[in-house]
């Protein structure tokens, strides 16, 4: 595991920016692994300036979504396929077939699941980006999830729904069910990138990263994997005592 602190958020979305848009113009056949939520919108934003700026197509590009919630349709303002569609893929010439996202409404959740994994198992993600949950989720792999499962249906804890009330009009309307990646799909990926901004992070990003690898900080689980990067702002990085591989950007 590497850990970059950075002062500047700006640069820290810069670099991880970066990074994308070098693996897409080297591989652009790649496959790509996307998180919703309000940390990756800095990255998106920075994508979509340079595809308008340099062009850089994700024609060839394969993605992948880590979740959905069960109940939403596509066009429900909450959905992650409203949010992608709305901060990425709209503003890109992605080819939108090659673009998944796990279906909340099929009718069937547990084929859906498997036909996600199916999809999963065809394509090797070259680089998963991931947000990190308060709880220490990451994709919808709420705490006390086992490392070997693959996508399933996630009843979300009661901290996931009171992050994410913010985008609904009262904690009662925030679904209590989603579809995610499981640990395992999300350590097959040859690369990790997780993004973690803001003090509420502090606590789960100690518990990633100087924690005892357990199933209690879902995302401790990255201790393992070969290739992860953990990129932090100082406000996210606040809680670290003794971390080893750190590497301080400024
Ligand atoms: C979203 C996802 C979640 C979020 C996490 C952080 O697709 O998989 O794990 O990354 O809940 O959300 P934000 O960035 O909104 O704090």
């Amino acid at each position: 595991m590497k850990i970059y602190i950075y002062a500047d958020k700006e640069k820290l979305f810069k670099d991880v920016s970066r990074q994308i848009i070098e693996e897409v113009c080297k591989n652009p056949n790649c496959t790509l692994g996307f998180p919703t939520g309000s940390t990756p919108m800095p990255l998106y934003k920075n994508l979509i300036e340079d595809y308008s700026q340099n062009k850089t197509s994700y024609k060839g590009v394969t993605t992948f979504n880590l979740d959905e919630y069960v109940g939403l349709k596509k066009n429900d303002v909450n959905s992650y396929h409203y949010y992608m569609m709305k901060n990425l893929f709209n503003h890109i010439d992605i080819n939108l077939k090659n673009a998944n996202i796990p279906n909340g409404v099929a009718s069937n959740l547990e084929k859906e699941c498997a036909r996600y994994d199916a999809l999963l198992e065809k394509h090797n993600i070259d680089i998963q980006i991931l947000g990190l949950g308060v709880n220490g989720h990451i994709g919808f792999n709420e705490p006390n999830t086992l490392v070997s499962i693959t996508t399933h249906v996630v009843n979300l804890s009661n901290s996931t729904i009171e992050a994410n009330a913010r985008n609904f009009n009262s904690k009662e309307e925030v679904p209590t069910r989603a579809i995610t990646m499981g640990l395992k799909n999300i350590l097959n990926a040859k690369e990790v990138i997780l993004i973690a901004t803001g003090l509420t992070k502090a606590s789960a990003v100690k518990m990633m990263i100087e924690g005892t690898m357990c199933n209690t900080c879902p995302a401790s689980i990255l201790q393992t994997h070969p290739n992860a990067i953990i990129y932090l702002d100082e406000e996210a990085a606040s809680a670290l005592k003794n971390s080893k591989n750190i590497v301080i950007k400024n």
